[in-house]
């Protein structure tokens, strides 16, 4: 198992540090294990001068997968795009064709009570946003800034999406609908957006290959809404990279804090990048605060994706089940009558548990 860690930024690194503890623990001797970590985000301008070295796509591309952390820093966009810590995720991910994310939001009923909604809302809550991942405005072109002919300043992105891309995608989705209560709902801006009406077009179209699966479609406005109303009402989500954004962070309040939302980025075959959905967090970062458990639970994904571990997927994600029920909470979860730990003592139990 050759993986690939990128720890980046902020509490990227101190939250991956518990992901791969509990990796080594699951794996322990009975598998070959070679990690290679590679510098990227602010930790890349450090050692080579940028974002993304290339000694660090090198080393993405020798792995079978890659564990992520988070880049990005505070006063990142005074930086030129390409030369930001954030912009060195944006780059690998288009660089290895990762264009399809899948960010699960699932409820651990231990946590009912630390989301900001309704118990009866969110009970039993199982969603599955798939993000497009590789273009929409993140990669579209003409982008820029400059000044109008009325001599004001003026910048622009374009929201683009091509058939193929579009059609890539919507497969991805009626597959992992299949596999799942197969039920899909296309989230767009058709009313609006020319480029939203070719994907409504194209997703209704391909629909007709799987005439065993449910499909609806709903404006993004509408679909938030949705999403905090009745969430339960949803299965598979499929979405636009911007769409997807937005989305699978409102979904994350859903199942009680950004810092348990894991993700899973994908190319064509079994690469993939898996990384949490939040970001560096510098409010809290380097004071042992950041709950890991959104990165371990990525790790999960990785051994299930990536690697076909099936069981050691699933011990990973029962000991995360056994260490909330125990009571152990990070600050972001933390609940009355529970016990306060940090980051570590998070990865600790979780990587012990794991073992038991
Ligand atoms: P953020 O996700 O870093 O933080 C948002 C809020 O959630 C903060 O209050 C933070 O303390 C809290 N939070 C996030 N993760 C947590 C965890 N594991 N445990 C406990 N609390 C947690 O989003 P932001 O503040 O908008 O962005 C900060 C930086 O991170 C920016 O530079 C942004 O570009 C970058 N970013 C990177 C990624 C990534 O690498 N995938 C994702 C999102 C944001
Ligand atoms: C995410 C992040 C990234 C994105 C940023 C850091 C570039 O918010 O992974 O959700 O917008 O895709
Ligand atoms: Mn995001």
């Amino acid at each position: 198992m050759k993986i690939a860690v990128m720890p980046g930024d902020g509490i990227g690194r101190e939250v991956t540090a518990q992901a791969v503890k509990v990796l080594k623990a699951v794996i322990g001797r009975t598998q070959p294990l070679e990690l290679a970590e590679a510098a990227i985000g602010q930790a890349g301008i450090d050692a080579a001068g940028d974002p993304l070295p290339s000694a660090t796509t090198d080393i993405a591309r020798k792995a079978d997968a890659i564990l992520f952390g988070s880049a990005g820093m505070p006063g990142d966009e005074a930086i030129p795009f390409m030369m930001r810590p954030g912009a060195s995720l944006l780059r690998l991910r288009k660089e290895l064709g990762l264009f399809a994310n899948f960010r699960p939001a699932f409820l651990f009923p231990e946590l009912i009570g630390a989301s900001t909604l309704k118990p009866e809302v969110i009970e039993g809550l199982d969603i599955m946003i798939l993000r497009e991942l590789t273009g929409d405005v993140y990669f579209g072109e003409p982008r820029g800034s400059g000044v109008n002919a009325a001599g004001q300043r003026e910048a622009f992105n374009t929201m683009r999406y091509s058939e193929p891309e579009i059609e890539r995608i919507a497969h991805v989705a009626f597959r992992t609908a299949r596999e799942r209560r197969r039920k899909l709902c296309s989230v767009d801006k058709a009313n609006v957006l020319e480029v939203m009406q070719l994907w409504r077009e194209v997703v209704a179209r391909v629909s007709a290959e799987y005439p065993d699966v449910e499909v609806t479609h709903l404006f993004v406005d509408a679909a938030a809404m949705q999403l905090m109303r009745a969430p339960r009402q949803f299965d598979v989500i499929v979405t636009g990279n911007i769409f997807g954004d937005i989305l699978s962070d409102a979904a994350a309040m859903l199942t009680g804090s950004i810092g348990m939302l894991p993700s899973a980025s994908m190319a064509a075959g079994t690469f993939g990048l898996y990384e949490p959905v939040h970001g560096t967090a510098p409010d809290i970062a380097g004071k042992n605060l950041a709950n890991p458990l959104a990165s371990i639970l990525s790790m999960a994904m990785m051994l299930r994706h990536s690697f076909g571990q099936t069981a050691n997927a699933q011990r990973v994600e029962d000991a995360v089940r056994r260490v909330l029920a125990d009571g152990l909470r990070t600050g972001d979860i933390f609940q009355p009558g529970c016990t306060r730990v940090g980051t570590e003592e998070m990865g600790d139990a979780v990587a012990a548990t794991v073992l038991r």
